[in-house]
Protein backbone atom coordinates (compact mmCIF):
# COMPACT_ATOMS: atom_id res chain seq x y z
CA UNK A 1 0.00 0.00 0.00
CA UNK A 2 1.48 3.27 -1.13
CA UNK A 3 0.77 6.75 1.27
CA UNK A 4 1.58 9.97 -0.89
CA UNK A 5 2.82 13.28 0.87
CA UNK A 6 1.58 16.32 -0.95
CA UNK A 7 3.06 19.60 -0.03
CA UNK A 8 0.28 22.37 1.00
CA UNK A 9 -0.37 25.19 -1.32
CA UNK A 10 -2.38 27.24 0.74
CA UNK A 11 -0.89 31.13 1.59
CA UNK A 12 0.91 31.08 5.04
CA UNK A 13 0.58 27.14 5.61
CA UNK A 14 3.62 25.73 7.07
CA UNK A 15 2.33 22.56 7.98
CA UNK A 16 2.94 19.14 6.64
CA UNK A 17 0.63 16.12 7.03
CA UNK A 18 3.09 13.37 7.66
CA UNK A 19 6.24 13.99 9.35
CA UNK A 20 9.18 11.05 9.10
CA UNK A 21 8.13 9.33 12.72
CA UNK A 22 5.23 8.22 10.96
CA UNK A 23 7.22 7.19 8.25
CA UNK A 24 9.37 4.83 10.40
CA UNK A 25 6.12 3.99 12.27
CA UNK A 26 3.79 2.93 9.12
CA UNK A 27 6.66 1.85 7.12
CA UNK A 28 7.75 -0.99 9.73
CA UNK A 29 3.76 -2.59 8.88
CA UNK A 30 4.62 -2.60 5.20
CA UNK A 31 3.32 0.92 3.67
CA UNK A 32 5.20 2.34 1.36
CA UNK A 33 5.62 6.37 1.63
CA UNK A 34 6.15 8.86 -1.38
CA UNK A 35 6.74 12.58 -0.19
CA UNK A 36 6.71 15.54 -2.59
CA UNK A 37 10.30 17.15 -2.27
CA UNK A 38 10.34 20.11 -0.09
CA UNK A 39 6.89 19.32 1.57
CA UNK A 40 8.13 18.97 5.37
CA UNK A 41 10.86 22.18 4.68
CA UNK A 42 8.37 24.83 6.41
CA UNK A 43 7.51 23.01 9.38
CA UNK A 44 11.56 21.76 9.41
CA UNK A 45 11.60 18.27 8.13
CA UNK A 46 13.74 18.09 5.29
CA UNK A 47 13.95 15.93 2.15
CA UNK A 48 16.65 13.89 3.81
CA UNK A 49 14.87 13.30 7.11
CA UNK A 50 12.02 11.66 5.53
CA UNK A 51 14.84 9.52 3.09
CA UNK A 52 16.08 8.78 6.38
CA UNK A 53 12.87 7.43 8.02
CA UNK A 54 12.21 5.22 4.84
CA UNK A 55 10.86 7.16 1.99
CA UNK A 56 10.67 8.07 -1.55
CA UNK A 57 11.34 11.87 -1.97
CA UNK A 58 9.42 12.58 -5.33
CA UNK A 59 8.01 15.14 -8.18
CA UNK A 60 4.58 16.10 -7.34
CA UNK A 61 3.22 13.86 -10.59
CA UNK A 62 4.19 10.53 -8.84
CA UNK A 63 2.04 11.36 -5.84
CA UNK A 64 -1.07 10.42 -7.46
CA UNK A 65 -0.27 6.84 -8.00
CA UNK A 66 -0.33 6.41 -4.47
CA UNK A 67 -3.68 4.32 -3.26
CA UNK A 68 -3.65 6.58 -0.17
CA UNK A 69 -2.84 10.80 -0.68
CA UNK A 70 -2.40 13.14 2.92
CA UNK A 71 -2.66 17.02 2.71
CA UNK A 72 -3.27 19.33 5.80
CA UNK A 73 -5.61 21.22 3.25
CA UNK A 74 -8.29 20.60 0.58
CA UNK A 75 -6.84 19.90 -2.83
CA UNK A 76 -6.09 22.31 -5.81
CA UNK A 77 -7.84 22.61 -8.39
CA UNK A 78 -4.55 21.15 -10.38
CA UNK A 79 -4.44 18.78 -7.82
CA UNK A 80 -8.15 17.03 -8.43
CA UNK A 81 -7.61 16.30 -11.38
CA UNK A 82 -4.71 14.26 -11.28
CA UNK A 83 -6.36 11.97 -8.80
CA UNK A 84 -6.94 8.46 -9.94
CA UNK A 85 -9.88 6.62 -9.28
CA UNK A 86 -10.22 4.57 -5.81
CA UNK A 87 -7.37 6.70 -4.74
CA UNK A 88 -8.32 7.56 -0.76
CA UNK A 89 -7.52 11.37 -0.02
CA UNK A 90 -7.06 12.61 3.24
CA UNK A 91 -7.09 16.05 4.76
CA UNK A 92 -9.04 18.84 6.87
CA UNK A 93 -11.67 19.40 3.70
CA UNK A 94 -15.12 21.06 5.15
CA UNK A 95 -17.30 19.07 3.11
CA UNK A 96 -20.21 21.20 3.47
CA UNK A 97 -18.11 24.84 2.64
CA UNK A 98 -16.01 23.42 0.03
CA UNK A 99 -18.85 21.93 -2.16
CA UNK A 100 -16.65 22.83 -5.78
CA UNK A 101 -14.07 20.77 -4.37
CA UNK A 102 -16.09 17.85 -3.19
CA UNK A 103 -17.46 18.04 -6.52
CA UNK A 104 -14.17 17.87 -8.02
CA UNK A 105 -13.45 14.80 -6.11
CA UNK A 106 -16.47 13.02 -7.26
CA UNK A 107 -15.78 13.71 -11.27
CA UNK A 108 -12.11 11.65 -10.33
CA UNK A 109 -14.31 8.92 -8.59
CA UNK A 110 -11.73 9.28 -5.44
CA UNK A 111 -12.60 8.09 -1.97
CA UNK A 112 -11.97 10.91 0.85
CA UNK A 113 -12.15 11.24 4.51
CA UNK A 114 -12.21 14.52 5.91
CA UNK A 115 -10.76 14.89 9.53
CA UNK A 116 -13.55 17.24 10.57
CA UNK A 117 -15.59 14.70 9.91
CA UNK A 118 -14.21 12.25 13.05
CA UNK A 119 -16.74 11.39 15.94
CA UNK A 120 -15.45 12.43 19.08
CA UNK A 121 -15.76 9.44 20.75
CA UNK A 122 -13.10 8.27 23.66
CA UNK A 123 -11.76 6.09 21.09
CA UNK A 124 -11.27 8.35 18.37
CA UNK A 125 -9.53 10.79 20.75
CA UNK A 126 -6.05 9.76 19.81
CA UNK A 127 -7.63 10.38 15.94
CA UNK A 128 -8.74 14.13 16.48
CA UNK A 129 -7.24 16.41 14.51
CA UNK A 130 -9.60 19.36 15.43
CA UNK A 131 -8.26 18.79 19.43
CA UNK A 132 -4.96 18.68 18.34
CA UNK A 133 -4.27 21.68 16.60
CA UNK A 134 -7.03 23.62 19.01
CA UNK A 135 -4.84 22.57 21.63
CA UNK A 136 -1.75 24.41 20.01
CA UNK A 137 -4.38 27.49 18.88
CA UNK A 138 -5.22 27.50 22.36
CA UNK A 139 -1.64 27.85 23.89
CA UNK A 140 -0.18 30.16 20.88
CA UNK A 141 -2.61 32.76 21.37
CA UNK A 142 -1.87 33.60 24.70
CA UNK A 143 1.87 33.68 23.78
CA UNK A 144 0.71 36.46 20.48
CA UNK A 145 -1.58 38.00 22.72
CA UNK A 146 0.82 38.58 25.71
CA UNK A 147 3.31 39.99 22.87
CA UNK A 148 0.60 42.52 21.23
CA UNK A 149 -0.01 44.49 24.94
CA UNK A 150 2.63 46.43 26.26
CA UNK A 151 2.75 45.03 29.56
CA UNK A 152 3.60 42.38 32.09
CA UNK A 153 1.30 39.28 32.31
CA UNK A 154 2.46 38.32 36.45
CA UNK A 155 2.39 40.86 39.09
CA UNK A 156 5.93 41.85 39.66
CA UNK A 157 7.08 43.69 42.74
CA UNK A 158 10.01 45.92 41.64
CA UNK A 159 12.37 48.35 42.82
CA UNK A 160 10.84 50.71 40.14
CA UNK A 161 7.34 49.99 41.90
CA UNK A 162 4.57 47.14 41.82
CA UNK A 163 3.16 45.86 38.32
CA UNK A 164 -0.13 44.42 38.44
CA UNK A 165 -1.30 41.21 36.66
CA UNK A 166 -2.54 41.76 32.96
CA UNK A 167 -6.25 40.26 32.70
CA UNK A 168 -6.92 37.48 30.38
CA UNK A 169 -10.88 36.80 29.45
CA UNK A 170 -11.10 33.71 27.61
CA UNK A 171 -14.48 32.83 25.92
CA UNK A 172 -15.20 29.34 24.83
CA UNK A 173 -13.62 26.56 27.14
CA UNK A 174 -13.44 23.91 25.08
CA UNK A 175 -10.31 22.66 23.79
CA UNK A 176 -8.35 25.95 22.59
CA UNK A 177 -9.97 27.70 25.69
CA UNK A 178 -8.49 25.42 28.45
CA UNK A 179 -4.95 24.85 26.92
CA UNK A 180 -5.59 29.58 26.76
CA UNK A 181 -6.49 29.49 30.34
CA UNK A 182 -3.47 27.26 31.60
CA UNK A 183 -1.18 29.23 29.32
CA UNK A 184 -2.32 32.67 30.50
CA UNK A 185 -2.23 31.31 34.23
CA UNK A 186 1.16 30.10 33.79
CA UNK A 187 2.48 33.86 32.41
CA UNK A 188 1.12 35.04 35.75
CA UNK A 189 -2.01 36.98 34.01
CA UNK A 190 -5.35 37.00 36.03
CA UNK A 191 -7.74 35.03 34.56
CA UNK A 192 -11.38 34.55 33.90
CA UNK A 193 -13.50 32.00 31.18
CA UNK A 194 -17.07 31.94 30.20
CA UNK A 195 -18.89 29.36 28.79
CA UNK A 196 -22.59 28.18 27.96
CA UNK A 197 -22.04 25.05 28.80
CA UNK A 198 -22.23 25.23 32.78
CA UNK A 199 -20.38 21.41 33.16
CA UNK A 200 -16.86 23.11 31.89
CA UNK A 201 -17.23 25.59 35.02
CA UNK A 202 -15.13 22.82 37.78
CA UNK A 203 -12.88 22.71 34.63
CA UNK A 204 -12.18 26.18 34.17
CA UNK A 205 -11.90 26.36 38.24
CA UNK A 206 -9.33 23.38 38.66
CA UNK A 207 -7.02 25.24 35.93
CA UNK A 208 -7.08 28.19 38.81
CA UNK A 209 -9.58 30.68 36.58
CA UNK A 210 -13.02 33.20 37.67
CA UNK A 211 -15.33 31.30 36.08
CA UNK A 212 -17.94 34.02 34.93
CA UNK A 213 -21.57 32.34 34.92
CA UNK A 214 -24.72 33.91 33.15
CA UNK A 215 -28.11 33.25 35.60
CA UNK A 216 -30.19 30.78 33.66
CA UNK A 217 -32.41 27.87 34.81
CA UNK A 218 -32.18 26.01 31.55
CA UNK A 219 -30.08 24.35 29.38
CA UNK A 220 -30.08 27.14 27.30
CA UNK A 221 -26.94 26.88 25.27
CA UNK A 222 -26.39 23.16 25.77
CA UNK A 223 -25.99 20.84 22.49
CA UNK A 224 -25.50 17.28 22.32
CA UNK A 225 -22.08 15.21 22.59
CA UNK A 226 -20.32 18.08 25.03
CA UNK A 227 -20.97 20.55 21.82
CA UNK A 228 -22.72 24.28 22.31
CA UNK A 229 -26.03 24.83 20.78
CA UNK A 230 -27.19 28.21 19.65
CA UNK A 231 -28.69 29.84 22.81
CA UNK A 232 -32.15 31.98 23.33
CA UNK A 233 -32.47 35.85 22.74
CA UNK A 234 -33.37 35.91 26.65
CA UNK A 235 -29.79 34.65 27.65
CA UNK A 236 -28.23 36.42 24.59
CA UNK A 237 -29.18 39.56 26.35
CA UNK A 238 -28.03 38.51 29.92
CA UNK A 239 -24.61 37.40 28.03
CA UNK A 240 -24.09 40.84 26.80
CA UNK A 241 -24.82 42.65 29.88
CA UNK A 242 -22.50 40.42 31.61
CA UNK A 243 -19.61 40.12 28.66
CA UNK A 244 -19.59 44.19 27.84
CA UNK A 245 -18.61 44.50 31.72
CA UNK A 246 -15.92 41.93 31.79
CA UNK A 247 -14.76 42.81 28.64
CA UNK A 248 -13.91 46.66 28.76
CA UNK A 249 -11.86 45.34 32.08
CA UNK A 250 -9.50 42.83 30.34
CA UNK A 251 -5.58 43.31 28.65
CA UNK A 252 -6.41 40.32 26.39
CA UNK A 253 -9.90 38.67 25.15
CA UNK A 254 -9.13 35.03 23.55
CA UNK A 255 -12.30 34.00 21.78
CA UNK A 256 -12.93 30.64 21.11
CA UNK A 257 -16.73 30.05 21.11
CA UNK A 258 -17.97 27.68 18.15
CA UNK A 259 -21.32 25.56 17.42
CA UNK A 260 -21.32 22.45 14.95
CA UNK A 261 -22.28 23.37 11.29
CA UNK A 262 -23.17 27.00 12.01
CA UNK A 263 -21.31 30.26 11.79
CA UNK A 264 -19.34 31.45 14.98
CA UNK A 265 -21.87 33.31 17.43
CA UNK A 266 -21.10 37.11 17.44
CA UNK A 267 -20.04 37.88 20.86
CA UNK A 268 -18.01 40.39 20.72
CA UNK A 269 -19.76 43.64 19.17
CA UNK A 270 -18.15 47.06 18.03
CA UNK A 271 -19.36 49.26 20.96
CA UNK A 272 -17.96 46.26 23.70
CA UNK A 273 -15.05 46.80 22.16
CA UNK A 274 -15.09 50.40 22.69
CA UNK A 275 -15.08 49.60 25.80
CA UNK A 276 -12.02 48.03 26.10
CA UNK A 277 -8.66 50.09 26.88
CA UNK A 278 -6.35 51.01 24.12
CA UNK A 279 -3.22 48.71 24.11
CA UNK A 280 -5.46 45.80 25.05
CA UNK A 281 -6.05 43.00 21.98
CA UNK A 282 -9.22 40.05 21.36
CA UNK A 283 -7.70 37.28 19.80
CA UNK A 284 -10.49 35.39 17.55
CA UNK A 285 -9.85 32.03 17.17
CA UNK A 286 -13.19 31.82 15.66
CA UNK A 287 -11.98 33.82 12.76
CA UNK A 288 -12.57 30.83 10.22
CA UNK A 289 -16.19 30.24 11.00
CA UNK A 290 -17.00 34.45 10.80
CA UNK A 291 -15.67 35.61 14.46
CA UNK A 292 -16.87 35.97 17.85
CA UNK A 293 -16.10 39.82 17.48
CA UNK A 294 -17.98 42.02 14.77
CA UNK A 295 -14.63 43.64 13.94
CA UNK A 296 -12.83 40.18 13.03
CA UNK A 297 -11.60 40.11 9.46
CA UNK A 298 -9.87 36.82 9.25
CA UNK A 299 -6.20 36.57 8.50
CA UNK A 300 -5.69 40.39 9.54
CA UNK A 301 -4.79 42.29 11.88
CA UNK A 302 -7.35 45.25 12.90
CA UNK A 303 -6.63 48.08 14.77
CA UNK A 304 -10.19 49.93 16.40
CA UNK A 305 -9.26 53.20 18.45
CA UNK A 306 -5.93 51.32 19.65
CA UNK A 307 -7.74 47.88 20.43
CA UNK A 308 -6.25 45.50 17.95
CA UNK A 309 -8.35 42.52 16.75
CA UNK A 310 -6.38 39.84 15.83
CA UNK A 311 -8.14 37.18 12.87
CA UNK A 312 -5.06 34.72 12.29
CA UNK A 313 -7.27 31.98 11.01
CA UNK A 314 -4.48 29.13 10.87
CA UNK A 315 -2.58 29.99 14.44
CA UNK A 316 -1.25 25.95 14.66
CA UNK A 317 0.60 26.72 11.16
CA UNK A 318 2.77 29.36 13.67
CA UNK A 319 4.31 26.13 15.00
CA UNK A 320 4.99 24.21 12.27
CA UNK A 321 7.08 21.50 13.24
CA UNK A 322 4.75 20.64 16.51
CA UNK A 323 1.41 21.26 14.69
CA UNK A 324 2.44 18.71 11.78
CA UNK A 325 3.93 15.96 14.57
CA UNK A 326 0.89 15.97 16.38
CA UNK A 327 -1.75 16.26 12.97
CA UNK A 328 0.79 12.85 11.85
CA UNK A 329 0.31 11.18 14.67
CA UNK A 330 -3.44 11.69 14.24
CA UNK A 331 -3.38 10.52 10.87
CA UNK A 332 -0.75 7.54 11.74
CA UNK A 333 -3.51 6.45 14.91
CA UNK A 334 -6.41 6.33 12.01
CA UNK A 335 -4.61 4.54 9.27
CA UNK A 336 -3.13 1.67 12.22
CA UNK A 337 -7.41 1.66 12.68
CA UNK A 338 -7.59 0.85 9.23
CA UNK A 339 -5.45 -1.22 9.37
CA UNK A 340 -5.77 -5.56 9.88
CA UNK A 341 -3.83 -8.78 9.51
CA UNK A 342 -5.48 -8.18 5.81
CA UNK A 343 -3.78 -5.10 5.47
CA UNK A 344 -5.71 -1.47 4.84
CA UNK A 345 -9.41 -1.55 4.37
CA UNK A 346 -12.21 0.62 5.01
CA UNK A 347 -15.00 -1.23 7.32
CA UNK A 348 -17.95 1.04 6.97
CA UNK A 349 -19.64 -0.49 10.34
CA UNK A 350 -17.26 0.96 11.79
CA UNK A 351 -18.14 4.33 13.46
CA UNK A 352 -14.93 6.17 13.12
CA UNK A 353 -14.68 4.92 9.59
CA UNK A 354 -18.01 5.44 8.85
CA UNK A 355 -18.39 9.27 10.15
CA UNK A 356 -15.12 10.53 8.12
CA UNK A 357 -15.71 8.67 4.69
CA UNK A 358 -17.71 10.97 3.21
CA UNK A 359 -17.01 10.05 -0.08
CA UNK A 360 -16.49 6.55 -1.63
CA UNK A 361 -15.71 6.09 -5.29
CA UNK A 362 -17.23 8.77 -6.26
CA UNK A 363 -20.14 8.50 -4.25
CA UNK A 364 -21.02 11.30 -1.39
CA UNK A 365 -22.09 8.83 1.24
CA UNK A 366 -22.42 11.90 3.92
CA UNK A 367 -25.70 13.35 4.09
CA UNK A 368 -25.59 17.40 5.09
CA UNK A 369 -22.74 17.07 2.38
CA UNK A 370 -25.04 15.43 -0.53
CA UNK A 371 -28.16 18.21 1.03
CA UNK A 372 -25.15 20.95 0.82
CA UNK A 373 -24.76 19.72 -2.65
P1 LIG B 1 -15.90 23.90 19.92
O1 LIG B 1 -14.64 24.26 19.23
O2 LIG B 1 -17.07 23.44 19.12
O3 LIG B 1 -16.40 25.17 20.80
C1 LIG B 1 -15.52 25.83 21.71
C2 LIG B 1 -16.28 26.24 22.96
O4 LIG B 1 -17.15 27.34 22.69
C3 LIG B 1 -17.17 25.13 23.54
O5 LIG B 1 -16.75 24.86 24.86
C4 LIG B 1 -18.56 25.73 23.47
O6 LIG B 1 -19.39 25.33 24.56
C5 LIG B 1 -18.28 27.22 23.53
N1 LIG B 1 -19.35 28.10 23.06
C6 LIG B 1 -20.20 27.92 22.01
N2 LIG B 1 -21.07 28.96 21.92
C7 LIG B 1 -20.75 29.83 22.93
C8 LIG B 1 -21.28 31.09 23.33
N3 LIG B 1 -22.32 31.65 22.75
N4 LIG B 1 -20.71 31.69 24.40
C9 LIG B 1 -19.67 31.10 25.04
N5 LIG B 1 -19.13 29.93 24.69
C10 LIG B 1 -19.67 29.28 23.65
O7 LIG B 1 -15.64 22.83 21.04
P2 LIG B 1 -14.39 21.88 21.28
O8 LIG B 1 -13.29 22.65 21.89
O9 LIG B 1 -14.09 21.18 20.02
O10 LIG B 1 -14.93 20.85 22.34
C11 LIG B 1 -16.30 20.76 22.70
C12 LIG B 1 -16.55 19.56 23.60
O11 LIG B 1 -16.16 18.35 22.99
C13 LIG B 1 -15.84 19.61 24.93
O12 LIG B 1 -16.74 19.17 25.90
C14 LIG B 1 -14.74 18.62 24.79
O13 LIG B 1 -14.37 18.09 26.04
C15 LIG B 1 -15.39 17.59 23.91
N6 LIG B 1 -14.39 16.84 23.14
C16 LIG B 1 -14.41 15.48 23.17
C17 LIG B 1 -13.46 14.76 22.48
C18 LIG B 1 -13.48 13.28 22.50
O14 LIG B 1 -14.08 12.68 23.36
N7 LIG B 1 -12.84 12.63 21.52
C19 LIG B 1 -12.41 15.41 21.70
C20 LIG B 1 -12.48 16.85 21.76
C21 LIG B 1 -13.45 17.52 22.44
Amino acid sequence: MKIGILKESKTNEMRVAIVPSTVSALSKKGYEFFVESDSGLDANYSNDDYQNAGAKVVDKNQIFDCNIICKVNSPSNEEISSFKNGTLFISLLQTIKEIECVKGLVNQKVSAFSLNLLPRTTLAQKMDVLSSQANIAGYKAVLIGANHIGKYMPLLMTAAGTISPARTLVIGAGVAGLQAIATAKRLGSQVEAFDVRPEVKEQVESLGAKFVEVDSDSDDGVGSGGYASETSDDYKAKQQELMKERVGKSDIVITTALIPNKPAPMLIPKDMVETMSPGSVIMDLAAENGGNCELTAPNNLVNHGGVLIDGNANIPSTMAFHSSQLFSKNIEAIIDHCHSEDGFKLDKEDEIIDGMLFLENGVVRHQPTKEAM
